[in-house]
């Protein structure tokens, strides 16, 4: 090999180097986008009007979960409690915290209901019914909300800025990795679950179910 030519191979061993290299760089600027910046963008979080906690709560109510959440004659769900479920206990302040002096100044005394921001709120086209799955199904609260029954303090509530849906709905996995029922809500969820159990199929059937089992 001439001198000339051994100088040409060596810069483009070089220059496959630095090919290599951008590409890495390029790589992990677009992972990282994708995995840290994107979903940051794509949520905005709102704090709750004050915080909450239900493992105290728990041990103060003669009726369990049922007596904030319950079903109504009509067999519809109460969902998140009003103000009657709390005023008889929050005429006056119980304790010293903070939160609780916002919920008694701000909303028991003027007669506001509390503007909760409901983590698990599908969007207006799906019907969902509680009496199907507690009361028929028999499924418990934790499968599809999981923990926050025992939880000491509410999550920030995050809404995606392009649909205006709570973040649980798709998940905290942008991959779409689940390792628990209630990572998230969305469709495939519902349909997956109900394929399993062989909840009420159609002649318009589909691998979903029928479409209107969900939607009205
Ligand atoms: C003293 C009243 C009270 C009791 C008792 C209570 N909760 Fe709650 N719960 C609340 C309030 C207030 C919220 C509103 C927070 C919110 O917007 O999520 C809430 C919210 C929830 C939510 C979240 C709904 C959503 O998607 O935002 C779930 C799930 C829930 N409770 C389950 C339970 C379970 C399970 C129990 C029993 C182990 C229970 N709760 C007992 C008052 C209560
Ligand atoms: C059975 C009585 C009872 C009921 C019903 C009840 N509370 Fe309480 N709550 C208490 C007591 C007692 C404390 C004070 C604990 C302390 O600070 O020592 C408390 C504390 C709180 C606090 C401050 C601690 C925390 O959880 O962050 C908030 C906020 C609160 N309650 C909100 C509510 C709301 C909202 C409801 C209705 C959905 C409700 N409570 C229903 C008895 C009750
Ligand atoms: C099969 C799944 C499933 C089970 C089981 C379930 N939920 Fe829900 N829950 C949902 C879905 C989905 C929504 C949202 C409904 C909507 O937006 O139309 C919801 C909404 C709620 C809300 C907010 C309702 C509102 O808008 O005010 C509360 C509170 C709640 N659930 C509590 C409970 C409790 C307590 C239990 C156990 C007794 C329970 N859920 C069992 C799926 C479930
Ligand atoms: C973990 C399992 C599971 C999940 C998750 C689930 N379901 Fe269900 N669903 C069932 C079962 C089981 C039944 C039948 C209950 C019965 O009547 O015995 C049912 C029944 C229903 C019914 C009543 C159907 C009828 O014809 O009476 C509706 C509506 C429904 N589900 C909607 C939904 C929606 C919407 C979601 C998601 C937001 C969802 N379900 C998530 C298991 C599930
Ligand atoms: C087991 C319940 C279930 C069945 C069956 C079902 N869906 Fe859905 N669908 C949902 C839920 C829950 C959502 C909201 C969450 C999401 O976007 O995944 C949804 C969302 C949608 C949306 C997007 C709406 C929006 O505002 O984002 C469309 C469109 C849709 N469904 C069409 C259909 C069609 C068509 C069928 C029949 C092939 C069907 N669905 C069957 C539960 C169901």
């Amino acid at each position: 090999m001439s001198a000339l030519e051994e100088k040409a191979k060596e810069s483009s061993d070089n220059n496959g180097g630095f090919a290599i290299l951008f590409f890495i760089i390029g790589l992990a600027a677009s992972l990282i986008f994708g995995w840290v910046v994107f979903p940051k963008l794509l949520y905005s979080q709102k704090k709750q009007p004050f915080d909450f906690s239900h493992a105290l709560h728990n041990g103060l109510v003669d009726n369990g979960c049922q007596s904030c959440h319950f079903f109504r004659e009509d067999g519809s769900y109460a969902g998140v409690p009003k103000l009657a479920q709390c005023v008889d206990c929050h005429e006056d302040v119980q304790g010293e915290t903070e939160d609780e002096a916002v919920f008694v100044n701000e909303y028991v005394k003027p007669g506001r209901e509390v503007p909760w921001l409901v983590y698990s709120r599908q969007p207006d086209c799906v019907f969902f019914s509680h009496a199907a799955h507690v009361k028929s199904g028999g499924m418990d609260c934790k499968t599809c909300h999981g923990p926050i029954g025992e939880s000491e303090s509410l999550k920030p509530y995050e809404e995606n800025r392009i649909t205006g849906y709570s973040r649980d709905i798709w998940g905290k996995n942008i991959a779409g990795f689940k390792s628990h029922t209630w990572d998230r809500m969305k469709m495939d969820d519902c349909s997956e679950c109900h394929v399993k159990n062989g909840v009420r199929q159609n002649s318009v059937q589909t691998e979903k179910g029928a479409c209107f089992v969900c939607h009205k």
